[in-house]
């Protein structure tokens, strides 16, 4: 095959290729190659790696060569290089010896393929599937605290309290089989109501912390409103909140994430933003509802070197869950606002349509 015809398949193939003499001088090499050290192939055949790269990789370069004469073997190896801005690039690199007929190794053929992108994709998956784990281990935590809180509650509250009825009724039942004091039984009597009372209340206020049920019995604009109240009474923080008119009512799942969410970002700007005025507003957008939760505090900084905190994370995920998506927009000293724009048709992320591909 003449070398017009070798060069043609060489300067097809997307990746850098090259042939070195024993000494490590090339030989023949392709436009990829010519491409990626930014010189002619007059500028590079008869010189050595030194002459064509920055000078470490050079002399690696070589050293990789000489090993691979040594031992007749091929290589293959992952590398690291920068590109002219300066960006980091990856390559799968083959080294591979040329034998001559008599056996004897004449010189290296090489190949260089860039996987930066490969490379990016992988962190990626690693950094999302450290993510998930944390967030997995993030939501066990929350569910024991909640437990043990739960526990606590039902045992020294509850539980005290049903014993103390409990006490109550069998004095009342033996005062009224001795024919007691009326007064006396009277007023145990109010006792014991006052204490059912209680019971009663602790059981709403635990049954209220599991799922507010305002947002079973009202739906979502009263559940909205419900927790806009609470939050204006514990922080003392104005709160504005905005309703679509007409009311939606996009349905369960989608009205636990929107009113979870809006929890999150209330709690975050009582904990965090130093905020003097918040607003809450729902609206639909086509066929998206969209939260919008905006404060007038100090703000943060979104560098992706900040520590990852799962509150944001868990908003996040929830959003993704149900196919929609959440964005944050804060700068020190001008407030924070997250937005969460969900779909009113159900569908999740892992099964996109594929419209007009
Ligand atoms: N509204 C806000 N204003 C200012 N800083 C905020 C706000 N929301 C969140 N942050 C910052 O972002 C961090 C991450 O929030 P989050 O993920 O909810 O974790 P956590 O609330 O447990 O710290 C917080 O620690 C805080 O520094
Ligand atoms: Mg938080």
């Amino acid at each position: 095959m003449s070398n017009v015809l070798q060069q043609a398949i060489l300067d097809n193939i997307p990746d850098q290729a090259w042939l070195k003499d024993a000494e490590s001088r090339y030989i023949q090499v392709n436009d990829a190659f010519m491409t990626a050290c930014g010189l002619t192939a007059e500028q590079i055949l008869g010189k050595t790696p030194s002459d064509v790269w920055p000078t470490d990789w050079g002399g690696r370069y070589v050293d990789t060569d000489m090993a691979v004469i040594a031992s007749g073997q091929r290589m293959r190896y992952e590398e690291q290089r920068f590109s002219a801005a300066g960006e980091v690039r990856w390559f799968d690199t083959i080294k591979a010896p040329v034998f001559d007929e008599q056996g004897k190794v004449v010189g290296t053929a090489g190949i260089s393929r860039e996987i930066t992108d490969r490379k990016h994709a992988e962190q990626e998956l690693r950094e999302s599937r450290a993510q998930l784990r944390e967030l997995s281990a993030y939501l066990q935590s929350v569910r024991e605290e909640e437990r043990t809180r739960i526990a606590r509650e039902l045992h020294d509250e509850l539980g005290q309290t049903l014993t103390a009825i409990q006490l109550g009724l069998g004095a009342l039942d033996n005062a009224v089989r001795n024919g007691g004091d009326a007064e006396a039984m009277r007023s145990g009597l109010s006792g014991l109501v006052a204490l059912a009372d209680n019971a009663s209340r602790s059981v709403q206020r635990l049954a209220t912390d599991l799922r507010p049920p305002i947002l079973d019995g009202l739906g979502l604009g009263a559940a909205l409103e419900w927790q806009t109240e609470a939050f204006v009474e514990r922080t003392g923080i104005t709160c504005e909140l905005v309703l679509p008119q007409p009311p939606v009512q996009p349905g369960g799942e989608i009205e636990t994430a929107v009113f979870r969410i809006m929890q999150e970002a209330l709690t975050n700007v009582a904990r965090h933003a130093e905020a003097t005025r918040a607003e809450v507003t729902l609206h639909l957008d086509g066929d998206r509802l969209i939260l919008r939760v905006v404060d007038n505090g100090k703000g943060m900084l979104l560098s992706s070197t900040a520590p990852r905190r799962l509150g944001i994370v868990g908003m996040r995920e929830r959003a993704y869950m149900l196919g929609g998506e959440l964005r944050l927009q804060s700068s020190p000293g001008h407030g924070t606002q997250i937005e969460v724009s969900l779909p009113l048709q159900s569908g999740d992320n892992t099964g996109e349509e594929q419209k007009g591909a």
